[in-house]
């Protein structure tokens, strides 16, 4: 698809429609045991799937989250799977048929179920993954073409995707396909990239005659470097997994079939620590982002010294010495 107009975004279909649906369909029930979280759709649905929700819900490991999902708001989830496994929450972008574009209600959605992860405590670390042929192709283009400026001055436009960066949880992302535009800048908010070697990021906005919005201008030249993010956002060019490992956008490529398996080791090794410690270090890898060298410096002395006021500074360090397995309180 890229390959086919040189740097180009294509949209040339290699593969008949009818496939690429048929192949998404089968990644929503079969990729990983993913549910959906979506009280009043279900009401609609046939019995049969009506009993599997039921059934989950009485899976103890996720009672939590799916009470508050359920109770919380009356709106139901349809463009997202959720799921909690090993003290990770996984998100599961699934707009198959829009490629996972940002619209207003996956925006929402998003935004509710990252909440949701954040305020649980039986929750360490958050995976963020989309289908096999795209993370998200971006902003929701059909939605946008038609607003005015004063749609987006006065309401503002992607307000909650914002809320992303304030998640204290650390989020990987684990891309495959198409990161594109909002996409991108999604994958960007997280904390870890782990790509699919199909992983392609780019900032095609240039091409629909405006530029990126959520953040692109200015955390891509922070991962890549002015020139190269010079380069994708004033050409539209993407850039292939090999090439966003070499630039620092992504920690590491994996065969796409082991993307989401690689995310999960990673957020369950982050989920064995201490959650406390572990929102401490990555706001004070975030704090690189916001201050000089030396106020950073100083920020991470402060709160360095502050986890000695925490039982998991004594407990890590006691198991240390004692030779022992620390056993955290999260406090
Ligand atoms: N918004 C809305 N719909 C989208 C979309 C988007 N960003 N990306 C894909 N889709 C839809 C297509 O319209 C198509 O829908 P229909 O079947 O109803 O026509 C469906 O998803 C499948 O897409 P394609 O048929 O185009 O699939 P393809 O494999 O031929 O091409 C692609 C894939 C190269 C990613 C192509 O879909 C594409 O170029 N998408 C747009 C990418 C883009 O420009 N993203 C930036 C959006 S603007 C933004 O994000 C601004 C910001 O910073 C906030």
């Amino acid at each position: 698809m890229f390959a086919s107009k040189g740097t180009q975004l294509s949209r040339t279909r290699a593969v008949p429609r009818f496939a690429q649906i048929r192949n998404y369909s089968n990644v929503a029930t079969t990729r990983s045991n993913l549910f959906q979280v979506n009280p009043m759709k279900f009401n609609a649905r046939p019995q049969q799937q009506m009993t599997s929700l039921s059934t989950i819900n009485r899976v103890p490991t996720q009672h939590s989250f799916e009470r508050k999902m359920s109770t919380q708001t009356e709106k139901a989830f349809e463009m997202i799977l959720v799921e909690k496994k090993d003290k990770v929450g996984v998100v599961t972008l699934n707009r198959p048929k829009a490629l996972n574009a940002l619209c207003t209600q996956l925006i929402q959605e998003l935004d509710q179920a990252l909440k949701a992860f954040d305020s649980d405590p039986s929750v360490g670390c958050i995976v963020l993954t989309g289908s096999p042929k795209a993370f998200a192709a971006g902003a929701d283009i059909k939605e946008m073409s038609s607003k005015t400026y004063m749609d987006v001055y006065k309401n503002g436009i992607f307000n909650e995707l914002e809320n992303v960066i304030k998640v204290k949880k650390p989020i990987v992302a684990a891309v495959s396909g198409y990161a594109l535009g909002g996409g991108c800048e999604l994958a960007m908010m997280c904390d870890i990239i782990i790509a699919g070697e199909s992983a392609k990021f780019g900032q095609p906005e240039i091409a629909l005659g405006t530029i990126p919005g959520i953040g692109g201008t200015q955390r891509l030249p922070r991962a890549v470097g002015k020139s190269k993010a010079m380069e994708m956002v004033l050409t539209g060019n993407p850039i292939d997994a090999q090439t966003a490992e070499r630039s620092g956008l992504v920690s590491r490529v994996v065969p796409d079939d082991k993307v989401v398996e690689s995310a999960m080791e990673v957020a369950k090794k982050i989920s064995s620590f201490s959650q406390p410690i572990v929102q401490m270090a990555k706001e004070c890898v975030n704090q690189t982002y916001e201050s000089s060298l030396k106020e950073g410096l100083h920020f991470e002395s402060r709160l360095f010294m502050s986890t000695f006021a925490t039982n998991d500074q004594k407990e890590g360090m006691n198991a240390f010495v004692n030779k022992g397995k620390p056993s955290w309180k999260n406090n």
